[in-house]
Order: C-alpha cells, then sequence, then structure tokens
C-alpha cells in the first residue's frame, strides 16, 4: 500500500497533511509513506525529517502520486492534476465541495474515490477525525492574538502606580468550536467576554469559559439547532430583533470576534456599516467568517482594512497562520479516518459505514455523495 502526501498549492496555505509523527505511524499500519519534495516547508518540517521518520521524497506531484493508493493533502488535488493519480486511488483533504464542485466532477472524471473530511459526521466515534474541531479550534485561539495585535491597548486590567488601565472588552458571536475558544483565549489574555448565538445550547458553554451569553430568545431559537448540531438561517423577523441587540451591545464593546457559519450557506452578516460606526474609534474586528461571505458587512478577504476609525481584520485561511499545529493536528484527524480502514495490511473500505458513506464524493465515475445529489 503506497500513499502520497502532496505540497500544497494554494496560496496562504501553508500546512501539510502529515508529521514525521504521523508517517510513522502509517508505516506501522504498512503504509509506504512518499512526501513531494517541500511538502512541510511551511509547517517548518524538512523533508529530512520525513525521511529520518521512514518517509520516502518524490521529486513532484507526478512522481509522488503515480502509484499511489491513498494520497493525503489538505486542499485537495487541483482539477488539472486529478488525471495523474491512479484510477480508483484515495483521496482525503477538504474539497470544499458545495463551492468547488467542478473540481469534484474533475476526480470523478479521474475515477478517484475522494473524501471530504469537512463531511465527516460529528458523531462521537469520528470525533478524533473532525477537521472542522482541530482547524477551528485553533483559528479562534489565533483571532484573539491577531485582534490583540491590532489593537492599541491592552487586554487585562491593570493595576499600576501612574494609574488603571480598564480591561478590554470583546464579544465573540457565534459560540461554536472556534467562537469557544476564542472565548477561551479573550479571558486568558484578562478581557471581560461575552458572546452570542442562535442555539440556546452554547448558553451553557459561554458561561462555563466565564463568558456573558447574550441572545435573542423566542420560539424560533429552540428549533435553531439541526439534529447535526449546526445553525440555520434564521427568519427575517429574528435577524432584526438579534440585529438590535447586537447594535446596542457592540456599541460597548472594544473588539469583536465573528466565527459564525450556516453550513452550506453565505455567512449570516451580523455586523452592518452602522454598528461598526456606532463602535469606538480603536476597535477591532476579527472577521473568521471572511472566506464565506464574512459575518461583518465591510470585512475583505485577505486585508486589514480601517474604516470609521475601526480595524477590520479578514485573514484567510487562520488555521494555516499557525501551520506547524494546525498541520500536526490535520495530519492526526487523517490517520484516525484511515486507520479502520485497514485490515491487515490492506485497504478494505467498509462502504455501508456511516463516517465513509457521508465523506466519500467521488466514486467509480460518479459523484456519490447524498448532499451533493441536485446540487447541479
Ligand atoms: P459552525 O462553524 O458551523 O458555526 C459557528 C457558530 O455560529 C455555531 O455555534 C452557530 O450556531 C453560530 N451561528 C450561526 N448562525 C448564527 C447567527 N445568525 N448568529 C449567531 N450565531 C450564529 O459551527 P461549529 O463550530 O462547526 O459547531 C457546530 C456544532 O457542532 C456545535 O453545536 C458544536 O458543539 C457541534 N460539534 C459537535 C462535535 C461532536 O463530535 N459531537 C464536534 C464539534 C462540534
Amino acid at each position: 500500500m503506497k500513499l502520497a502526501v502532496l505540497r500544497e498549492r494554494r496560496d496562504a496555505e501553508k500546512r501539510v497533511a502529515a508529521s514525521p509523527e504521523t508517517v510513522k505511524k502509517l508505516m506501522g499500519l504498512g503504509f509506504e509513506v512518499i512526501i513531494e519534495a517541500g511538502a512541510g516547508e511551511g509547517a517548518s518540517i524538512p523533508d529530512k525529517q520525513f525521511e529520518e521518520a521512514g518517509a520516502t521524497i518524490a521529486t513532484d506531484l507526478k512522481a509522488a502520486v503515480k502509484d499511489a493508493d491513498i494520497i493525503f493533502s489538505v486542499q485537495g488535488l487541483e482539477a488539472a492534476d486529478a488525471k495523474h493519480a491512479k484510477k480508483g486511488a484515495a483521496q482525503l483533504a477538504v474539497l470544499n465541495p458545495f463551492v468547488e464542485r467542478d473540481r469534484i466532477d474533475a476526480y470523478a472524471s479521474a475515477g478517484l474515490m475522494a473524501f471530504a473530511m469537512e463531511f465527516v459526521p460529528r458523531i462521537t466515534r469520528a470525533q478524533s477525525m473532525d477537521v472542522l474541531s482541530s482547524q477551528s479550534n485553533l483559528a479562534g485561539y489565533k483571532a484573539v492574538l491577531d485582534g490583540a495585535a491590532e489593537f492599541g491597548r491592552a487586554f487585562p486590567m491593570m493595576m499600576t502606580a501612574a494609574g488603571t488601565v480598564p480591561p478590554a472588552r470583546v464579544m465573540v458571536m457565534g459560540a461554536g468550536v472556534a467562537g469557544l475558544q476564542a472565548i477561551a483565549t479573550a479571558k486568558r489574555l484578562g478581557a471581560i467576554v461575552s458572546a452570542t448565538d442562535v442555539r440556546p445550547a452554547a448558553k451553557e458553554q459561554v458561561e462555563s469559559l466565564g463568558g456573558k451569553f447574550v441572545m435573542v430568545e423566542d420560539e424560533e431559537t429552540a428549533a435553531a439547532e439541526t439534529s447535526g448540531g449546526y445553525a440555520k438561517e434564521m427568519s427575517d423577523e429574528y435577524k432584526a430583533k438579534q440585529a438590535a441587540l447586537i447594535a446596542e451591545t457592540l456599541a460597548k464593546q472594544d473588539m469583536a470576534i465573528t466565527t459564525a457559519l450556516i453550513p452550506g450557506r453565505p455567512a449570516p452578516k451580523l455586523i452592518t456599516e452602522d454598528m461598526v460606526k456606532s463602535m469606538k474609534p480603536g476597535s477591532v474586528i476579527v472577521d473568521l467568517a471572511v472566506e464565506m461571505g464574512g459575518n461583518c458587512e465591510l470585512s475583505k478577504p485577505g486585508e486589514v482594512v480601517e474604516v470609521h476609525g475601526v480595524k477590520i481584520v479578514g485573514h484567510r485561511n487562520v488555521p494555516s497562520r499557525l501551520a506547524a499545529d494546525a498541520s500536526a493536528l490535520y495530519a492526526r484527524n487523517l490517520v484516525h479516518f484511515i486507520t479502520p480502514m485497514v485490515k491487515e495490511g490492506e485497504l478494505a473500505f467498509d462502504f455501508e459505514d456511516e463516517v465513509i458513506r457521508e465523506s466519500l464524493v467521488t466514486k467509480d465515475g460518479a459523484v456519490v455523495n447524498e448532499r451533493l445529489k441536485g446540487e447541479k
């Protein structure tokens, strides 16, 4: 069994889908591991470390994937490269299938068995394979640090001989995995933290981290959570009530960290230009949803802009800004995913298994995932 790990090609992508630790684990499962030259550079893992762990280095993508039965990467093969892979090879990556449907079709045409890691169901058994959680957790932490770096004040209250520095007030919008880590990080730095969400279940989690929960609660919120734990798009009436509450709360904050997402839909717009205007000069907004359209009307993907005296941070691909840790966790997620599929040194996919069924997007020349059927 040969397993290839690709060098990432997309802008601002520094992560890699393996670490020396996971190379050893994969070899223990019976894989021969081939790493494309330079794959670990962005995550501070030189080829030599991969070699010392037992991997072989391939000079380029073609050489890496030629005989591979499994291909690991973060962002997935580009459509044009799919043809270089062996027919029937399995590919594990974050594939962004709703947005990049053409690429999924190219995988099908090339006969690849592609797994979208973001589709792995969030069931207890699959927690160790959950790339959304491992990466969002780091993004939530980094968002606070990115915000702090743009903020011209301190986070904690400081009592000094020259006088008292007041604590910063941070509001976190969207209390999922990233939001909860942002709350914990901002608290650790000494800020006074509040948070909002549309799922009432978030209240207890926010409070257990020492945050104040602020939300519009009505009949609609009782049904705001899907069976998978995700948020639904809210009605216009709810959105108006929520906007009034956010406007009132935001004006008193120094920083907003926004993380609100709805699967398969544009991010909800939670901060309008008028709300930005109402914030104190020098305030900071960090918009983690910027790549899904943004939670703030004024955020720009890949930029830090200043509007009405407020800095709005819109870094893309925030997990990649912590490439070493993000890679280590992502690489382990992939090992946890593949381990149950290796039986006595052979690959054996159980297509009836819920984890496989839900994450498999292409097989035998066709797009096979239920969530993608009818998308075209
Ligand atoms: P996400 O990244 O899809 O969304 C982030 C947060 O934004 C969510 O908490 C969501 O409710 C919130 N949100 C959406 N629309 C909003 C709006 N209009 N206003 C305010 N907030 C809004 O969510 P994430 O982080 O992927 O977590 C989703 C769920 O999955 C959570 O319930 C989490 O606890 C659960 N989960 C379960 C796991 C498991 O293995 N059982 C693992 C990880 C997460």
